[in-house]
C-alpha cells in the first residue's frame, strides 16, 4: 500500500504517551485527538483507514464510559475504519466489550512500539484487502464490458473470465441456457480483443438448413452447385482478422463437424467447389445452450471437436442464481425500455419487485426484457406492476425445509427488496428492516451484497 494512504487518526489524551505514538508511526499520515469531540470531528475531516483510540478518555480517562461511547460513534460513522484500542494493562473484559460493540482489535497497555506498528500495519492490510474486495463487488457498469450488467458474483466472474482471455487468441466455448447472455459476452470478447477493429461474424449453426450450412461457412465457387450464379464468401472468410461466433454449435451437423476440425486445426479453408486453400486468420468463439458431454454419449458431437473449440470454457450461470444482480438488471432495463418507448415510468411497484426477484425465469434474461418491454407499453401509471409483467411472486418457487436456509433466504431477499426501493441508501434500507445500520451493514458482508448497484447513478441505460 502507498505510504500516502495510510491515514491514521489516534485518540489519546496522555500528551507523553501521544508524541511517543507520534514518533512510533512518522512514517504514516497521522492526525491526532484527545477526546471524544475531537476525535469525531478528525474522523469526519480525514476519513482515515485506521483508528488507534485509547479507552479511558476525559472527562474520566480512569473510566471507559467516554472510550466506548467514542468507539460507538466512530464505528457508526465508518463502518469500514478498523479501530484499535488501547486498553489498560490486564483489562480484558473492557476489551472484549469493546470488540463486541464494533472495535476491529485491542492492545494492552504497556505500550511495546514494534508490537503495536505490526499490529497496524495489519488493519491498513486487510483494510486494502475489504476495499479491493467491495471495489470488485460494486463493479456493476464499471465494467469495461460495455452495456453488460453484471452485479452477481457469478457474472462478475465471467466477465473477469471475458477480460482475462480477451487478449488471447484461444477458442472459447461459452455454455449458458437459453437467453443468459452468450451472444452479449461473445461481442464483449470480440470488442475487449485486439481484433475489435475487424469483423465480428455470427453464425447460428442451428438456424440454416443442413444443406447450406457448410456454403455459409466456408463460402462457394461460380457454378459449384445449381443456384451458385456467383462466387460467394463464407463467414469464416468474412470473419478474416476478426472473430467468428459459431452459435449453437451443438446444431452443427456431423458431416460438417469433421471439415470444421480440420479448419481448425490447420487455419485453412476450401471454398465448396472450390480447389484452391486459402489461410484464414479468425478468432473462433463458440456458444452452445445444450450439454457437450451429453451431445458426445449420444454421437451427436466429435469428442475432437469439442476439444478443439473448448480451450477455455466459460459457464454462464442462469438467471435464478444470480440473486444480486437481478434486481439491478431489471432496473436497468426499465430503463433502456421506457426511455426507448418515450414512456415517463420511474419504477416498480412492491409487487412486481418482490414478483421479480422471486420468479424463477425459465428464459433467464431474455425473459426478463421481452416482458420488461411489454410492460413498459402496458403500463397506466409511473410503475411497473406484476401484472403488467405478467409474473406472480414465488411462482415456481423452490420450498425449502432447511430452517438455516431458509432464514437466509428471507433475510437476503429482504435487503435486496430494502435496497432496490431505497436506491442503495444504507439508512433508509435499514429503517425499513427495523435494524441500525451497522446491523446492515454486517449482514450486507454476511451475504458478500453491496449497496452501490443498487443507486440512482448505477441505474444506467
Ligand atoms: N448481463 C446482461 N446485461 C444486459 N443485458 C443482457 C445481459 N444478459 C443478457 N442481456 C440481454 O438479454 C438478451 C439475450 O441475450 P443473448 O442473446 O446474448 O443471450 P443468448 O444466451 O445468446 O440467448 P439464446 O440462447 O436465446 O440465443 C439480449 O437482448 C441481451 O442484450
Ligand atoms: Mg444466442
Amino acid at each position: 500500500m502507498s505510504e500516502h494512504s495510510r491515514k491514521l487518526l489516534i485518540v489519546e489524551d496522555d500528551p507523553g504517551l501521544l508524541s511517543q505514538l507520534k514518533w512510533c508511526f512518522e512514517g504514516y499520515d497521522v492526525f491526532t485527538a484527545e477526546d471524544r469531540e475531537s476525535a469525531i470531528a478528525e474522523l469526519r475531516r480525514h476519513e482515515p483507514i485506521v483508528v488507534l483510540q485509547d479507552l479511558g478518555l476525559p472527562p474520566k480517562p480512569e473510566g471507559v464510559e467516554e472510550g466506548l461511547l467514542t468507539l460507538g460513534e466512530i464505528v457508526k460513522l465508518a463502518p469500514h475504519t478498523k479501530v484499535i484500542v488501547v486498553t489498560g494493562n490486564g483489562d480484558q473484559e473492557n476489551a472484549l466489550t469493546a470488540v463486541a460493540q464494533g472495535a476491529y482489535d485491542f492492545y494492552e497497555k504497556p505500550v511495546d512500539t514494534d508490537t503495536l506498528k505490526l499490529l497496524v500495519d495489519r488493519a491498513f492490510n486487510i483494510s486494502e484487502l475489504e476495499l479491493q474486495n467491495r471495489k470488485l463487488l460494486s463493479r456493476v457498469n464499471e465494467s469495461p464490458l460495455d452495456g453488460i450488467v453484471a452485479a452477481s458474483e457469478g457474472m462478475l466472474a465471467v466477465c473477469r473470465m471475458i477480460e482475462k482471455v480477451a487478449p488471447t487468441d484461444v477458442t472459447a466455448l461459452l455454455l449458458g441456457e437459453i437467453g443468459t447472455g452468450k451472444e452479449l459476452l461473445a461481442r464483449a470478447l470480440h470488442r475487449l480483443s485486439p481484433r475489435a477493429d475487424n469483423n465480428f461474424i455470427a453464425i447460428n449453426c442451428a438456424a440454416i438448413p443442413e444443406n447450406l450450412l457448410e456454403s455459409e461457412l466456408f463460402g462457394h465457387e461460380k457454378g459449384s452447385f445449381t443456384g451458385a450464379h456467383k462466387q460467394t464468401l463464407g463467414k469464416i472468410e468474412l470473419a478474416n482478422g476478426g472473430t467468428l461466433l459459431l452459435d449453437e454449435i451443438g446444431d452443427m451437423p456431423v458431416a460438417l463437424q469433421a471439415k470444421m476440425l480440420r479448419f481448425l486445426q490447420e487455419r485453412v479453408i476450401e471454398r465448396v467447389g472450390g480447389r484452391e486453400e486459402i489461410s484464414v486468420d479468425v478468432r473462433v468463439v463458440c456458444a452452445t445452450n445444450q450439454n457437450p458431454e451429453e451431445l458426445i454419449k449420444e454421437g451427436a458431437f466429435r469428442e475432437d471437436l469439442y476439444y478443439r473449440v473448448s480451450e477455455i470454457t466459460i459457464n454462464i450461470p442462469p438467471f435464478r442464481d444470480r440473486e444480486e444482480g437481478r434486481l439491478i438488471l431489471a432496473r436497468n432495463l426499465l430503463q433502456k425500455y421506457s426511455k426507448t418507448q418515450g414512456r415517463a415510468i420511474n419504477g416498480f411497484s412492491d409487487d412486481a419487485i418482490q414478483a421479480i426477484d422471486t420468479y424463477l425465469w425459465p428464459g433467464n434474461v431474455r425473459e426478463l426484457e421481452n416482458k420488461i418491454k411489454g410492460a413498459v407499453i402496458m403500463a397506466d401509471g409511473k410503475t411497473v406492476t406484476a401484472a403488467d409483467l405478467g409474473i406472480v411472486a414465488g411462482e415456481g418457487e423452490v420450498e425449502s425445509l432447511n430452517l438455516r436456509s431458509v432464514r437466509q433466504c428471507a433475510e437476503s431477499k429482504a435487503i435486496r427488496v430494502a435496497l432496490t426501493k431505497s436506491y442503495g441508501n444504507i439508512s433508509k434500507a435499514a429503517e425499513m428492516l427495523g435494524i441500525t445500520r451497522p446491523t446492515l451493514y454486517d449482514l450486507l458482508n454476511k451475504y458478500g451484497m453491496t449497496a452501490d448497484g443498487y443507486s440512482k447513478k448505477n441505474v444506467a441505460s
